[in-house]
């Protein structure tokens, strides 16, 4: 399961969203894309606070979690239940 990680962001301050899931937190990029086809994107975060990042990668508002997690997540338990 995918669910978002909540970070703690500084308005104004560039960050750089891991776009591979291999960092140790899977938002925030820490270099272990190297060797991949992957590269880290850059935000500037909009306002000093908390804020849920994507780690499912498949957010429509890439990098803020938009729930998407929670569709695929459906998807991903209605084919287990469907196993036979
Ligand atoms: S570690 Fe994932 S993009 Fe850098």
């Amino acid at each position: 399961m995918k669910h978002p990680v909540k970070v703690y962001l500084e308005k104004g301050k560039t960050y750089h969203f891991c776009t591979c899931g291999k960092s140790a937190d899977g938002v925030i990029c820490d270099g272990s894309h190297k060797g991949s086809d992957f590269t880290p994107k850059a935000f500037v975060a909009t306002r000093t606070g908390e804020a849920l990042l994507c780690r499912c990668k498949k957010s429509g508002n890439l990098p803020y979690c938009d729930g998407t997690h929670a569709k695929h997540e459906k998807l991903d338990l209605d084919f287990l239940l469907n196993e036979t």
